[in-house]
């Protein structure tokens, strides 16, 4: 016989009825407890991986989708000859670079996760279009090491544009969880799986503008320091800026960051300020403006879409190749950054009075002083080095390009009062 330990016996002491009873209504309280307390928000789909890609069909559509128009080894390296992974396809930013490198005759592969940070129902529709000019958008997670791997067996891509991230300044402090999930650990996942890559392709990725802080010396450059960053987004961008230094002096991968500053256009995101207040301006709802100290504007420096689209463009095109193979560095490899933006900042009151002409609707404005919660008063692009590295040069002004914006918004939510709420 095996000679049970004391604990055993002790375990489950005699109990009377009525501490049974006591302490079965304990344990029917807990159970309760879990079922209704359910944990904080959670983005949705985030750790969804299982099941949304692999198989054969799979494979030949990412296969094909990578495949450039033109394969002549002739002409190999240049414009219309890349393959290119263009992370957060389905979003505002991917969905425009992925369908111009789609039009210019460039291979892409989109992989996106579709999480519901925003409405996703937008994400779908950004999809369907890239689907509608030839890009698949493979359904996962940057941070799944094993999707990173196989798509970069299937595929040598040239060139990655990594632009998944969470976005956002305020929902920082809801979720921070997911700053660092996507912009801290999937940016590093991105960048193990690149330097693993045989052959290692060059990188292009959105940093922010926010990494400029709390600085109050204008306009921004890119050789200021930015080490006052004022919500959690910044940081994990400034953080990811440290980690691409990292990648690039180990392991030789070129890589070049983009500082975007307020990015606006057709498939914009719901979460900013000028996508917001066109619906609450139709609804008839009150609009929040916020002011600095002593009823100084805030302002920003908003960028056209499309400019924002050239922009990535040069800085694919002036990629150079990544040095290292093997997971080995074997030379010094490009390590760039750079403000893209549109060096005319515009107070958020303008924006409003010109959204409020092109929607033909007065706005209802409650103006408060603005809470401590990320943003920051005013963002002014340097863009000088973008201009003479990336041949980059913003055309559009916030008129013109909110008109185009509005014609879209009114368009794609005609008659479709879902698709609003
Ligand atoms: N729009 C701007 O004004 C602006 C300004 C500065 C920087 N940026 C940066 O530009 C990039 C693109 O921004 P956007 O405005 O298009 O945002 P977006 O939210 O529309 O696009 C990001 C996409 O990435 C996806 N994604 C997020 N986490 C992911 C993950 N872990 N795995 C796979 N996919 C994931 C999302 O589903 C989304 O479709 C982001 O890195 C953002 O931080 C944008
Ligand atoms: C913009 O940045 C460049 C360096 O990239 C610098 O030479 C120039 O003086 C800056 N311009 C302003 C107005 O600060």
């Amino acid at each position: 016989m095996v000679d049970r330990p004391p604990y055993v016996h002790r375990r489950w002491p005699n109990y009377s009825a009525p501490k049974l009873i006591f302490w079965a209504s304990i344990f029917a309280a807990l159970i309760l407890f879990l079922i209704f307390h359910s944990p904080p928000p959670e983005i949705s789909s985030e750790r969804r991986t299982a099941a949304t890609w692999g198989g054969l069909n799979w494979e030949k559509r990412v296969q094909i989708s990578a495949r450039p128009r033109s394969n002549s080894p002739s002409h190999s390296g240049g414009a219309g000859h890349l393959s290119v992974l263009v992370t957060g396809a389905a979003g505002f930013v991917g969905s425009h670079v992925s369908t111009a490198l789609k039009r210019r005759g460039d291979g892409v592969v989109g992989l996106d996760n579709f999480n519901s940070y925003y409405d996703p129902s937008l994400k779908r529709s950004r999809q369907k279009l890239l689907e509608k000019s030839g890009v698949f958008v493979v359904e996962g997670d940057i941070n799944d090491a094993v999707l990173l791997h196989t798509l970069f067996d299937i595929v040598a891509f040239t060139h990655v544009v990594h632009l998944a991230a969470q976005a956002g300044v305020r929902y920082a402090m809801k979720n921070p969880g997911s700053y660092v999930h996507s912009n801290i650990a999937g940016l590093v996942s991105i960048f193990e799986a690149c330097k693993s890559a045989n052959p290692q392709p060059s990188i292009v990725w959105a940093s922010s503008s926010s990494v400029y802080g709390l600085n109050s010396k204008v306009p921004f450059s890119e050789k200021d320091q930015t080490d006052k960053p004022a919500s959690l987004y910044a940081a994990t961008k400034k953080a990811g800026e440290e980690i691409a230094h990292t990648y690039n002096h180990i392991y030789g991968l070129s890589i070049t960051g983009l500082r975007f500053f307020t990015v606006y256009g057709p498939w914009g995101r719901p979460d900013m300020a000028y996508f917001f207040f066109t619906k609450d301006i139709l609804k008839g709802k009150p609009i929040q403006i916020f002011e600095g100290p002593d009823h100084s504007s805030v302002a920003r420096d908003f960028t056209y879409i499309d400019d924002i689209v050239r922009g990535c463009l040069g800085a694919i095109d002036t990629a150079e190749k990544s040095t290292g193979s093997g997971g080995k560095k074997k030379g010094v490899a490009q390590l760039r950054v750079f403000n893209l933006g549109n060096t005319s900042p515009v107070p958020v009151i303008k924006l409003v009075s010109i959204l409020e002409k092109l929607l033909k609707v007065k706005a209802k404005k409650n103006v408060l002083p603005m809470p401590r919660n990320g943003d920051v008063l005013f963002t002014h692009a340097n863009i000088s080095s973008a201009k003479k590295e990336l041949h980059y040069k913003p055309t559009t002004d916030l008129q013109t390009g909110l008109k185009k914006f509005v014609h879209w918004y009114l368009e794609y939510y005609s008659g479709n009062s879902e698709k609003r709420s």
